[in-house]
């Protein structure tokens, strides 16, 4: 962690990223990853980024293409989910070992896949300081769990049972290394979003994607993590959204396209975009839906 100055943490400088690296994708399956949306969103990100902060980083996918674009952006990334930041770290710091973890992980599940999912998942409580064993273990039950879905219980413990995947793979080698040389220099921190929002100062760029507003009673997926993410939440998220953007910030917001959301960020720039829904246990729920993308600050 760097010194802090004027109460503000000081960024590292953006190390180079050799030219010839890949567009790195999400290593993880992530509910509401945005890969999908990017080709929508390119037209609306700004032409130059030097500071970006993603508040609820999840998959990354936004990230990675920003980053791809803008080698030099600065970043500071931060979730709630302290297994997920984690991983990053572990990506980050230590691709090498983790895909040799990751390697063990899949010639044991070969063996007895059942036994060793959930002795993989019974391991709630792994020591801290064992970055890269928590990180493989969180990127094995995401590729081994069903439907790719990180759902934890009120003690916060990961709860999802096994998937039926034929043969999954666990990594892409090209991929985590390109993952890697993306988040070298980058911030990780586990934090609410209230304290990252209001890190922002102006000129910054910040995609904000937080847990969506159910469009039905059954429709959402909000349990990333054991504090729900409820009206109150939403009502706070767009207050500290319109504080960033008095301040300079440059801001742009996902979630569901509902009169509540509407109303929250009236005044605002709202863009609508299309998006396929992949995972839903029931098949007839899955298809396209609007969702909303909020523009706001110049
Ligand atoms: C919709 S997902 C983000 C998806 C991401 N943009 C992607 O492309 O994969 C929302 C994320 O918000 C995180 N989250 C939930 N409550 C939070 C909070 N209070 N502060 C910060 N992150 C939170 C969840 O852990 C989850 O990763």
């Amino acid at each position: 962690m760097r010194a802090r100055r004027n109460g503000q943490l000081e960024f590292a400088n953006a190390l180079e990223v050799p030219v010839a690296m890949p567009e790195a994708q999400p290593f993880l399956k992530w509910v509401g990853g945005k890969a999908q949306l990017l080709k929508q969103f390119d037209r609306l990100f700004p032409h130059q980024i030097d500071r970006y902060f993603e508040p609820f980083i999840g998959g990354g996918a936004v990230f990675f293409h920003l980053k791809h674009r803008f080698p030099r952006m600065r970043a500071r990334l931060c979730d709630i989910n302290d297994e997920l930041i984690n991983t990053y770290q572990a990506v980050r710091d230590f691709p090498s070992e983790l895909m040799q973890r990751l390697d063990e992980h899949l010639t044991q599940y070969n063996r007895d896949r059942e036994r060793y999912y959930y002795l993989v998942r019974s391991q709630h409580h792994l020591p801290r300081n064992e970055i890269v064993e928590r990180a493989a273990r969180m990127i094995f039950l995401n590729k081994t769990c069903f439907n790719g879905l990180w759902r934890v219980n009120a003690r916060g413990e990961f709860n999802v049972p096994i998937g039926s995947h034929k043969n999954p793979a666990l990594y892409d080698r090209t991929n985590i290394l390109a993952a890697s040389a993306a988040l070298h220099g980058v911030e990780l921190t586990t934090r609410d979003f209230r304290d990252t929002l209001m890190e922002t100062q102006a000129g910054d760029f910040v995609y904000v994607d937080p847990p969506y507003v159910p469009v039905s009673l059954t429709a959402n997926f909000t349990s990333y993590a054991k504090e729900d993410f409820g009206v109150a939440e939403q009502q706070e998220l767009s207050a500290q959204v319109a504080a960033a953007a008095r301040r300079g910030a440059r801001l742009m917001l996902s979630n569901s396209d509902v009169p509540f959301v509407r109303n929250l960020y009236r005044g605002f720039t709202i863009h609508t975009v299309s998006a396929r829904r992949a995972i839903n246990r029931d098949g007839a729920k899955r298809g396209a839906v609007n969702e909303v993308l909020v523009c706001a600050g110049d």
